[in-house]
This record gives structure tokens, C-alpha cells and sequence, in this order.
């Protein structure tokens, strides 16, 4: 968890954030690259990816290169991607200020108890270790856990 803080720190109105530390289970997550996008902070990324969005490149960690084999006779990719700036404690939100309250679970918020984010993405090109993509949202430099083809090989 990110340094305790007040519940109620920064929230908006009809929001919630758990006022108790949630137990921790001994999940170990392996961050497998990171994503360069040209976005800098979170106010700049589009709120969900377009797959004809500016291009983005993927880079893959040296340990991890050579499960890419095969990987660019897929033109579509779900990519998962830890969103390392959110934080985890919110069980109410209110995305868009003064609108309606939602649950967590009940949201695409990158605000969540784990943070991981999905995104369906076009690939262009792999060059090496990276991949050139189109349908991120996240800010450059986010942490990728995960790379799973979408089952429409190239013809
Ligand atoms: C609404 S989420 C959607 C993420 C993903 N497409 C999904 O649906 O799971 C995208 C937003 O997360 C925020 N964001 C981007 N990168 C982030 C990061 N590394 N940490 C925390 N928040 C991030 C930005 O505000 C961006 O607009």
C-alpha cells in the first residue's frame, strides 16, 4: 500500500475510501516492461484508449524478450498494465466531479485495490525487444504485466 493517509484525504462529494488497512494476500507480480506513451501526467491521457490513437511503444524486459515469438502475426493485443500512481483505497467514487457515485467495481477507474488496467491495442510493429502499438491511455513510463493475444491472426 501506498503511505497511510486519511480516509477522507482528497476526496470529492459522496466518495469513500476504507478506513482500515486491507489484509495482504502474497501475490507477487513480475513487471515484464514498461509502456512510453506521450503522455506525462494522468490530466493528459485520453480517458481510454483509440485504436487509432498516436503510437506507443511497448519495451520489453531483456529476461522476457524471447516470449515474444510469434507474437507479430497478431494484429490485436490486450495489453495489462500496472497504473502505479492511483491509489487503492477507494470504494466510492465519483469520477467526474458533482457526477454520480459508483462503486469501484462498478467502474474502469484506474483507482482500485489493484490497479491493473486492460486495453485492446493495434500492433504495428516489433522491433526487437519493442512493440509499436495504437490504443493506450496511460501515462509514459507505466509498468506492463501482461501481453495476450487477440485471436484475429493477420491474413
Ligand atoms: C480510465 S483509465 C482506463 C484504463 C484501461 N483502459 C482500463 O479500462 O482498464 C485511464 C486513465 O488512467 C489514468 N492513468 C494513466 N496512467 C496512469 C498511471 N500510471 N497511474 C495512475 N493513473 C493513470 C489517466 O487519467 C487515464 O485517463
Amino acid at each position: 500500500m501506498e503511505a497511510k493517509r486519511a480516509a477522507s484525504d482528497g476526496l470529492r462529494p459522496g466518495e469513500a475510501a476504507l478506513s482500515v488497512e486491507p489484509v495482504p494476500a502474497p501475490a507477487k507480480l513480475y513487471f515484464i516492461g514498461r509502456i512510453f506513451t506521450p503522455w506525462a501526467t494522468r490530466e493528459e491521457c485520453p480517458r481510454q484508449g483509440d485504436l487509432h490513437g498516436p503510437l506507443c511503444r511497448v519495451e520489453i524486459a531483456e529476461t522476457w524478450v524471447s516470449a515474444l515469438v510469434g507474437i507479430q502475426s497478431f494484429e490485436r493485443l490486450q495489453l495489462l498494465y500496472w497504473m502505479h500512481l492511483s491509489r487503492r483505497d477507494l470504494v466510492l467514487q465519483n469520477p467526474r466531479q458533482g457526477g454520480e457515485v459508483h462503486g469501484t467495481f462498478a467502474l474502469r477507474s484506474p483507482l482500485r485495490p489493484n490497479p491493473i488496467a486492460s486495453s485492446l491495442v493495434a500492433l504495428e510493429r516489433v522491433e526487437g525487444a519493442s512493440l509499436f502499438v495504437r490504443g493506450l491511455d496511460c501515462i509514459t513510463g507505466t509498468p506492463l504485466l501482461d501481453i495476450k493475444p487477440e485471436h484475429c491472426p493477420r491474413a
